[in-house]
């Protein structure tokens, strides 16, 4: 077929995100590109302030029978005329098609993260909630639910009452405030696996396994309020060799690695 007869159109899911597709003329679709807010409290408390605000996080994928023929090309001319001026993140293999994809599109490499997956049916559930009963005087867990589109941090989702969402949050508390908090997000109830962002544990509570007890918790929570979750995968930055040793020490097993582009569009 040619690719003039593919039109690239805009399709926002239920919830308005922004998605495209390649659609060719039978009415199939061949390529899909989708932009979604990147979570601001993904490693650090308080967030990183590198990481600007409006920084979207993109997915690309077209269909194998498909690619080199510049649709991939085209659904990022899509993304870029809607998305002005704002930072899109991308992951990639290393050495593979996308890493070129994204060179070629003068995207910036800006760091690599490691992949891990855990699944439900392995983790042992007496030794999960043995962790997260362990007393840890002076703090209290908490736990969200609700979108988290748009938040700038984890204390502000949690100025409002827990809500219908894709979002599971679990927190320690202490009286100053969230001092270990860890996000997961789910899709649609087809989608068996989550993503888990975390646990970040602030600066003078670390060494106090906050993170493994929030974490225990999240992984509680979420199995309880989305029963159709069977797996969680999580990234993390190259160089935070304490956070893969904790996602280890729960279970997590490793994918891979992930290198992480940046491109600021014009
Ligand atoms: C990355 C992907 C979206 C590219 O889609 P595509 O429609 O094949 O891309 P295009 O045809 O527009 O390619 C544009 C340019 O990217 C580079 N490129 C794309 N695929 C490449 C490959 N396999 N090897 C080398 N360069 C490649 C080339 O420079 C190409 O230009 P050229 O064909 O004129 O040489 C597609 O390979 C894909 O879906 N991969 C799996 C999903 C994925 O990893 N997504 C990550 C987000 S980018």
């Amino acid at each position: 077929m040619s690719e003039s007869v593919i039109d690239i159109v805009a399709a926002p899911d239920h919830l308005g995100t922004p998605r495209w597709h390649a659609v060719t003329s039978p009415g199939s679709v061949a390529g899909v590109a989708d932009l979604r807010p990147v979570m601001p409290f993904e490693y650090e408390l308080p967030p990183p302030t590198a990481l600007q605000p409006g920084t979207l996080d993109l997915n690309l994928y077209v269909q194998p029978q498909w690619r080199r023929r510049g649709i991939g090309s085209r659904l990022l001319a899509a993304v870029g005329a809607h998305a002005v001026g704002r930072r899109l993140i991308v992951e990639t293999a290393p050495d593979s098609a996308a890493q070129s994809f994204c060179e070629r599109h003068g995207f910036r490499r800006t760091g690599s993260r490691i992949h891990d997956l855990l699944a439900y049916r392995d983790i042992h559930h007496a030794w999960l909630g043995e962790l997260v009963d362990v007393e840890h005087p002076g703090y209290r867990l908490r736990h969200w639910t609700g979108d988290p589109t748009g938040a700038s941090g984890v204390e502000q989702l949690l100025r409002y009452p827990s809500r219908p969402g894709d979002a599971v949050v679990s927190t320690a508390e202490a009286d100053g405030g969230v001092v270990a908090c860890v996000l997961a997000m789910t899709g649609a109830p087809s989608q068996r696996r989550a993503r888990q962002y975390g646990p970040a544990v602030r600066v003078g509570h670390r060494g106090r396994r906050l993170g493994l007890w929030v974490n225990a918790a999240l992984l509680t929570r979420l199995r309880e309020i989305h029963p159709h979750v069977e797996e969680i995968e999580t990234r993390t930055a190259d160089e935070d060799s304490d956070l893969v040793a904790l996602h280890r020490h729960l279970g997590f097993r490793p994918l891979g690695r992930r290198l992480r582009y940046e491109l600021t569009l014009p």
